[in-house]
C-alpha cells in the first residue's frame, strides 16, 4: 500500500531462531498461497515508512524519518505494539493495541447502548485490537425495566453475553483481542461479578477487575459498613440518567440503597477470589483520576484489557517500549545518552502513529477519540535485563531506586519531546481545560516517593523546564507513558524480563506444539550463564548449574553460584510480594498512565498476605493490582512466554 522498497544500506536485525519464527508468524505479511510476502527486514520497513508518513502532514521529510524509524525497531531499541506491525501499510490499517468503549444503560437505543457497543467492540476484535469496559452504569440484575415490565439481566449477565459473543467471533491478524471488564465496589451486583470466574472454564474471553474507591479502603481500615447502590430509577429526576455511582452523586441524584454489607466482608471475599485463581484484579479508580489529564472530557471508569492503559469512552493507545536491554554501555552499566535519543525518536513515532491509524472506520468514534487527546503509551521492556547487567537486584531498595530514575528520565524526555512536537504541531486539541492547559496548569512534577540516594551518572534533568515548556508551548499528548505487558514483543527482542517485570526463570524448559508433537526446548538465561562465566566458572560448571536451575528456576538456593551473583540475579519468585508491590509505585511515581505487574505470591500464602499487598499498593499510589498465588489456577491463564 504505497510502501516504496527498501532503500540498500540499512542494517538487518540480528534474531535468535524463536524470534524468527514468532516474528515470522504474528508480523510478516503472507500472500494469497499463505506464504510469506515479505522479508524480515521489509517488514520493518514497511511499518517505519508507513508511520512516518505522517511527516508530510507537518512537513517533515518522509523518507529519512522511515530511515530512523526502521533503525530504531532494527537495531531493537525501541518496538511498537504489535498491531502496528500488523496493521501498518496494509489494507487492516488499525495499529492500537487496546480501546476502551462506553456502556449505557439501555439495549442499543443509543450509540452507547449494550448491543451497539456489542458492535462496535467485535469489529475493534477483528482488527487484533482489545476491548475494556466498565459495567457499572447498567442497572442491578432484577431490577425492572419499564418498557417491557421483566426484570433486568443486570452486569454480569451482560457480561456473560459479550464473553460469549466474543468466543465466537474470529479474529482478525494474528491475534484475539483480550478482553477487560470492571465494576465498581459499591455496584448492587458487585458480589455475583467477584465470584462471576470461580468457575476456571466460565467467562474465559475476559480479565475482571473491581473498581475500588478511596472511600471503600476508609470503610475498609475502619471497619465500617458499605452500602451498594444504585440511583434510584423510581424517582422522576433519574429518568434520563445515564451514568454510574459517581456521575449520579455528582449530579445529586437520589441514590438506592440495595444492600449494606460489612466493607471489610466485601474486601475479603475479592481477596479469597483473588488468591483462589488471581482474579479479579483491583483498580484503584480515585487514584486514577487524580492523575487524569483530561478531567475536562470525562472521568475515567476503566482499562484496556491488562489493566495498564486508563482510558476514556472510545479512546485508545497505541503503545510502544523502549528495549533497555539495548541501552547498556561495555561495562553493564546505562547508556543514558542512547536512552535519550531513543526515547525523544520513540514518542515521534507513537506521535505519528495517531496520524496513521486508520482505526475501525465503521467506528467512526474511535478517530474522533484519538484526536482529541493524543494519547501515547511509551513504556519499558527488559528492565530485568537492564538490572542483571548493571547488577542490581530487582525488587531490593536500590532496584526500586533505581527503576524509579530509569522511568524518570525516559518520562522527562517524552514529555520533552511532546512539547516540541507541540511547537511543530500544535497541541493536543482539547489542551483547553485540562491539567496542561497553558492558561492554568495543574500538572505537578512527579516526585520519586523516597529522595534519591545513589547516582547512576545520570545526566540532570530539570523539570523546571517541562512546566515552563508546556506554558509556552502546550504540549502534543495528553498522556506519555504507559509500561505494558510486551508479552510478543519482548519475545521477539529477546528480552529476559517482559516489561517492567523481573525474569520469569533463569533457565527452564518450555513446551512447544509443531503439529500435535510436543516439542520440547530448554533456554538458559545468556547474561545469567555470562556472569558465571566472569566469574570464572567453567562451561561444564555451568551447564551443570543451568541443568540444576531447569527444576525451579532459581539459583538462590545453589552455593555453587557465587554469592555477589546469586544477590543480582533474582527471579520473580524470589523476590517478596512486599518488594513487588514497592518497585510498583516506584516506577508508577513516573507513569501518568499505570503499568502492567503481577504481584507473585509463593504457594502457601495467606489470604492476609494478598490483603496487605493491596492495601499497600493503594497506600503508595499504584492505580491497581494484579496478584498471582503460585500453582493456583488449574490452566495457568496468565501467558508468559510466547512461542511459535
Ligand atoms: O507485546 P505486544 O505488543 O503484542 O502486546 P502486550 O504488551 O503484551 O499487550 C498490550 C496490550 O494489548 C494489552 O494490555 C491488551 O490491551 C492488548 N492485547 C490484547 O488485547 N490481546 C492480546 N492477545 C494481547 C494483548
Amino acid at each position: 500500500l504505497g510502501i516504496p522498497p527498501l532503500p540498500e544500506g540499512l542494517p538487518s536485525i540480528s534474531l535468535t531462531d524463536n524470534s524468527i519464527q514468532v516474528l515470522t508468524k504474528r508480523y510478516v505479511r503472507r500472500g494469497e498461497n499463505g506464504e510469506p510476502a515479505e522479508t524480515i527486514d521489509e517488514m520493518f520497513w514497511r511499518v517505519a515508512y508507513h508511520v512516518a508518513l505522517a511527516e508530510e502532514m507537518y512537513n517533515g521529510q518522509v523518507e529519512n524519518t522511515a530511515k530512523d524509524f526502521y533503525q530504531l525497531m532494527s537495531l531493537k531499541l525501541f518496538f511498537p505494539n504489535s498491531p502496528t506491525f500488523t496493521g501498518a501499510g496494509t489494507p487492516l490499517g488499525q495499529l492500537a493495541a487496546c480501546f476502551v468503549l462506553p456502556i449505557s444503560d439501555d439495549m442499543g437505543k443509543k450509540s452507547t447502548g449494550i448491543f451497539q457497543t456489542l458492535r462496535d467492540a467485535a469489529l475493534i476484535q477483528q482488527t487484533g485490537g482489545g476491548n475494556g469496559f466498565s459495567f457499572s452504569r447498567l442497572r442491578p440484575k432484577g431490577t425492572i425495566v419499564k418498557s417491557s415490565s421483566g426484570q433486568a439481566t443486570g452486569p454480569v449477565g451482560f457480561l456473560r453475553v459479550y464473553d460469549h459473543a466474543f468466543g465466537e467471533v474470529a479474529q482478525g491478524g494474528s491475534r484475539r483481542g483480550a478482553n477487560m471488564a470492571t465494576l465498581r465496589i459499591d455496584h448492587p451486583d458487585i458480589e455475583d461479578f467477584i465470584c462471576c470466574k470461580t468457575n476456571e472454564n466460565s467467562i474465559t474471553n475476559f480479565n475482571i477487575s473491581v473498581g475500588i474507591t478511596d472511600e471503600f479502603m476508609q470503610a475498609v481500615i475502619n471497619d465500617t459498613d458499605w452500602d451498594l447502590v444504585y440511583p434510584d430509577l423510581t424517582s422522576p429526576l433519574c429518568k434520563d440518567f445515564d451514568g454510574d455511582a459517581d456521575t449520579a452523586r455528582r449530579k445529586g441524584l437520589p441514590m438506592k440503597v440495595f444492600k449494606t454489607v460489612r466493607a471489610r466482608d466485601l474486601f475479603q471475599k475479592i481477596v479469597e477470589q483473588a488468591h483462589h485463581n488471581g482474579e479479579p484484579g483491583v483498580l484503584f479508580i480515585d487514584q486514577a483520576n487524580r492523575y487524569n489529564p483530561v478531567p475536562n472530557l470525562y472521568q475515567l471508569e476503566s482499562t484496556n484489557p491488562c489493566g495498564e492503559q486508563w482510558l476514556g469512552p472510545y479512546e485508545n493507545c497505541c503503545l510502544g517500549s523502549i528495549n533497555l536491554a539495548q541501552h547498556t554501555l561495555e561495562d553493564g552499566s546505562v547508556d543514558w545518552k542512547k536512552l535519550e535519543k531513543t526515547t525523544i525518536l520513540a514518542t515521534r513515532f507513537l506521535d505519528d502513529v495517531i496520524d496513521m491509524n486508520a482505526y475501525v472506520p465503521a467506528v467512526p468514534q474511535l478517530e474522533i477519540a484519538a484526536h482529541k487527546a493524543r494519547r501515547i503509551g511509551l513504556g519499558i521492556m527488559g528492565l530485568a535485563d537492564l538490572m542483571f547487567s548493571a547488577g542490581i537486584r530487582y525488587g531490593s531498595e536500590t532496584g526500586q531506586e533505581f527503576a524509579s530514575q530509569i522511568m524518570e528520565f525516559v518520562r522527562f524526555h517524552s514529555m520533552k519531546t511532546s512539547i516540541q512536537l507541540a511547537k511543530e504541531r500544535g497541541s493536543f486539541p482539547a489542551i483547553s481545560g485540562s491539567i496542561y492547559d497553558p492558561e492554568k496548569i495543574t500538572w505537578e512534577i512527579p516526585q520519586p516517593l523516597k529522595p534519591y540516594t545513589h547516582h547512576w551518572n545520570r545526566p540532570d534533568i530539570d523539570w523546571n523546564e517541562i512546566l515552563q515548556g508546556i506554558a509556552k508551548n502546550g504540549i502534543r499528548n495528553a498522556a506519555q507513558t504507559t509500561i505494558a505487558p510486551t508479552g510478543t514483543i519482548a519475545t521477539v527482542t529477546g528480552c529476559e524480563g517482559y516489561g517492567c517485570e523481573p525474569a520469569f526463570a533463569l533457565a527452564y524448559i518450555r513446551h512447544m506444539n509443531d503439529n500435535g508433537k510436543d516439542v520440547q526446548l530448554s533456554y538458559a538465561s545468556p547474561l545469567f550463564e555470562k556472569a558465571l562465566l566472569r566469574s570464572g566458572l567453567t562451561a561444564q560448571e555451568i551447564s551443570e548449574l543451568v541443568d540444576l536451575i531447569m527444576e525451579s528456576g532459581t539459583c538462590q538456593n545453589l552455593e555453587k553460584v557465587p554469592q555477589n551473583i546469586r544477590d543480582v540475579f533474582v527471579v520473580s519468585s524470589d523476590i517478596s510480594a512486599e518488594e513487588h508491590v514497592r518497585m510498583q509505585a516506584a516506577l508508577q511515581a513516573f507513569v501518568d498512565n499505570s503499568l502492567s505487574k503481577t504481584v507473585n505470591f509463593p504457594a502457601g500464602t495467606k489470604p492476609d498476605e494478598v490483603a496487605a499487598a493491596y492495601q499497600l499498593a493503594w497506600e503508595l499510589g499504584c492505580k491497581g493490582i494484579t496478584v498471582y498465588v503460585t500453582g493456583s489456577r488449574e490452566k495457568v491463564v496468565l501467558e508468559t512466554r510466547s512461542t511459535a
